[in-house]
C-alpha cells in the first residue's frame, strides 16, 4: 500500500514538531553570572581586606586543587569594562555580579566605609546602564570578611545584624540604580560545604553542629534584610528582593522503589527545603523531617538537646514570605540508592542526618565530580518547586557546565540547550512560572577549591597572562543567538557534527515506514 501524502506530511509535522523549539514566553529575560571573589581580583588593593577565600587560599594552598587563588583572578576590578562589553556583544538582558563585602566595609562593620569600593560599583554599574544592562547583585556570594569569621562568622548571631548593616549600607548607595537584589547565594553552600565542612572556606568543618548554627543566623539575616528593603527601600526605589538556593535534585536510583521515593524526598527537604520551606511555605519553619531526623539522631549521641532547633514562633513568621521570587541555582542530579548512612557521611553530620545512601553515577559527565548531565532532573526539580511552595514565580539564578577550557565547547552547549527545554517543557506543559534564566557564568574563573582547572565561562580567560585576554567560545555564539532570538538556537554548527542528529533520524524514520509501507 502507498503512503497517503496525509501519512508523510503527519509525519514531517511530528518530526518537526522534536526539533522545532518552542519560543520563550514574552518578559523571559535572560542574563550570566559572575561572583566577586571569582573575578575580581585585586585583593588587597585600594582599601580592599581580607576576605575567608584570600585567607584559606594564602595560609592553605593545598586546598585549592591547582593552588591558584583569587588574588588577580580576571582582574576585573581594572577591567570591568571587558567585561561590560562582552555582556554588550551577549546581548543579555541582565548581569548578575555579587558586591564585595571586604571591599566596600573593610572591618565588615559600618565603622569604616571604604570609597574606592563604592565608587568601584558605582562605575560598574553606570557602565551596565549606559548599555541597557539590568544589574542582578548578590549581597553575599560566599566572600565573608575575614573581620567577621574572626568573630565566628555564620555561627555568630550577631552576625544578624552586621548583615543588615551591610545590606542597609548598599540599598543607600546604589539602590536607585539596583532594582533586583539577591541577599545570599547558595545558603546550602554556606552552611553545609563552608561550616558543616571544609569544601568551601573558612572550612570550619564543625559537622552536624555549625551547620544548623549558620542556618539559624543565616535565615534570620535574610529575612532582616528583606524586611529592611519592604519597608525602608521598596518603597522608594521599587525593586524586588531574593534568595538563590541551590539544589542538587534527588531522585530514586530504582523509580519502583517506594523506600528510594520516600527517601529521595527526605533528601531534597534536608538540601532545598532547608532554606526553602522557612521562606516559601505557608507553615514556615524547618521541614519536619529534618527537625524529627536530627532530634532523633541527637537523641541517640546522648545529647539532651537536638543540634537542630526549630525557630520559635516569632522567628517563623519573621522569616516567612521574604522573598519576592524563588532563585534557583541548578546544575545537576544525584541518585539515593537506600536506607542507612552513606559511606562518606562524618559522624555526626548533615548528611547522616538524612538517612539515605546517595550516588553520583548518574547521566553524563563534565569536569567536576559534583556535575552530572541530567536535564530531566531540571524539570522535575521544577516541577517539585511548583507543587510544594505554592507555584511561586520562579528565576533560574544560575545554570552552567565545567570542561578544561576548550574554545569548541559543545559539551556546554548541549548542556544549555538541554536544561533551556527543559525549561520551555516545564513552561508550557506544566505552567510552572519561570520568568528569566542566568548562565553561570560569562568567562571562566577562579572555581574556588577547584582554582581554574574547572572552567565555567562562555568566554576563555588566559591566566597565564596578565592581560588576562578573553576569547568567546562557541557557547557564547550560541548564547547570543539565544538572547537574539528567544528560541533554541538551530544553526547546526553549534552542535557536534553527527550523522545521527535528530533531523537524520526523522529523514530515515520517514525512508523506513515509506518503505514498510509500499
Ligand atoms: C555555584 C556558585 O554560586 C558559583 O560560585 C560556582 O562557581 C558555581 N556553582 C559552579 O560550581
Amino acid at each position: 500500500m502507498a503512503m497517503s501524502s496525509l501519512t508523510i506530511l503527519t509525519l514531517l509535522a511530528l518530526c518537526h514538531s522534536s526539533i522545532a523549539f518552542r519560543k520563550f514566553p514574552e518578559g523571559f529575560t535572560f542574563g550570566v553570572a559572575t561572583a566577586a571573589h571569582q573575578i575580581e581580583g585585586a585583593w588587597n588593593v585600594s582599601g580592599k581586606s581580607e576576605n575567608v577565600w584570600d585567607r584559606l587560599s594564602h595560609s592553605r594552598p593545598e586546598m585549592i586543587a591547582d593552588g591558584t587563588n583569587g588574588d588577580i583572578a580576571c582582574d576585573s576590578y581594572n577591567r570591568y569594562m571587558e567585561d561590560v562589553e562582552e555582556l554588550t556583544y551577549l546581548g543579555v538582558d541582565f548581569y548578575r555580579f555579587s558586591l564585595s563585602w571586604a571591599r566596600i566595609l573593610p572591618t565588615g562593620r559600618l565603622d569604616v566605609v571604604n570609597p574606592d569600593g563604592i565608587r568601584y560599583y558605582n562605575d560598574l554599574l553606570d557602565a551596565l546602564a549606559e548599555n541597557n544592562i539590568e544589574p542582578l547583585v548578590t549581597l553575599f556570594h560566599w566572600d565573608l570578611p575575614q573581620a567577621l569569621q574572626d568573630l565566628g562568622g555564620w555561627a555568630n548571631p550577631k552576625m544578624i545584624h552586621y548583615f543588615r548593616d551591610y545590606a542597609d549600607l548598599c540599598f543607600k548607595e546604589f539602590g536607585t540604580k539596583i532594582k533586583s537584589w539577591i541577599t545570599f547565594n547558595e545558603p546550602y553552600e554556606i552552611c553545609e560545604d563552608a561550616y558543616g565542612d571544609e569544601k568551601k572556606a573558612p572550612a570550619v568543618d564543625s559537622h552536624g553542629v555549625g551547620c544548623y548554627l549558620c542556618s539559624d543566623t543565616l535565615l534570620k539575616a535574610h529575612a532582616e534584610a528583606y524586611h529592611l528593603y519592604n519597608e525602608t527601600y521598596r518603597p522608594v526605589q521599587n525593586g524586588r528582593i531574593m534568595i538563590s538556593i541551590n539544589s542538587i535534585w534527588y531522585e530514586p536510583s530504582d523509580p519502583e522503589s517506594a523506600e528510594q521515593v520516600a527517601l529521595a524526598e527526605v533528601a531534597n527537604q534536608f538540601k532545598f527545603g532547608w532554606f526553602a520551606h522557612p521562606i516559601f511555605t505557608s507553615d514556615g519553619g524547618y521541614p519536619s523531617v529534618m527537625v524529627d531526623n536530627v532530634a532523633r539522631q541527637s537523641a541517640a549521641e546522648g545529647l539532651l538537646k537536638s543540634r537542630l532547633e526549630q525557630f520559635d514562633a516569632y522567628w517563623i513568621q519573621r522569616i516567612k514570605g521574604t522573598s519576592d521570587f524563588l532563585g534557583i541555582n541548578h546544575y545537576t542530579t544525584h541518585l539515593i540508592t537506600g536506607a542507612g548512612v552513606d559511606p562518606i557521611a562524618k559522624s555526626p553530620s548533615w548528611l547522616k542526618d538524612i538517612g539515605a545512601v546517595t550516588t553520583m553515577e548518574v547521566g553524563g559527565d563534565s569536569a567536576s565530580e559534583w556535575l552530572r548531565v541530567v536535564p530531566t532532573g531540571f524539570a522535575n526539580l521544577l516541577r517539585w518547586c511548583k507543587s510544594s511552595y505554592n507555584d511561586p514565580p520562579i528565576y533560574i539564578t544560575e545554570n552552567g557546565f565545567s570542561d578544561y577550557g576548550t574554545l569548541l565547547d559543545y559539551g556546554r552547549i548541549k548542556y544549555f540547550n538541554d536544561y533551556l527545554n527543559e525549561i520551555l517543557n516545564v513552561i508550557y506543559d506544566d505552567g510552572v512560572k519561570v520568568l528569566g534564566y542566568t548562565a553561570w557564568t560569562l568567562m571562566d574563573n577562579f572555581e574556588w577549591r577547584a582554582g581554574f582547572s574547572e572552567r565555567f565561562g562562555l568566554y576563555y580567560v588566559n591566566i597565564t597572562d596578565p592581560a588576562r585576554p578573553r576569547k568567546p567560545k562557541l557557547s557564547a555564539e550560541y548564547f547570543k543567538e539565544l538572547c537574539a532570538t528567544r528560541e533554541l538556537p538551530k544553526d547546526p554548527r553549534f552542535f557536534e557534527p553527527s550523522f545521527f542528529r535528530t533531523e537524520c533520524r526523522c529523514f530515515f524514520l520517514i525512508l523506513i515506514v515509506w518503505y514498510v509501507s509500499e
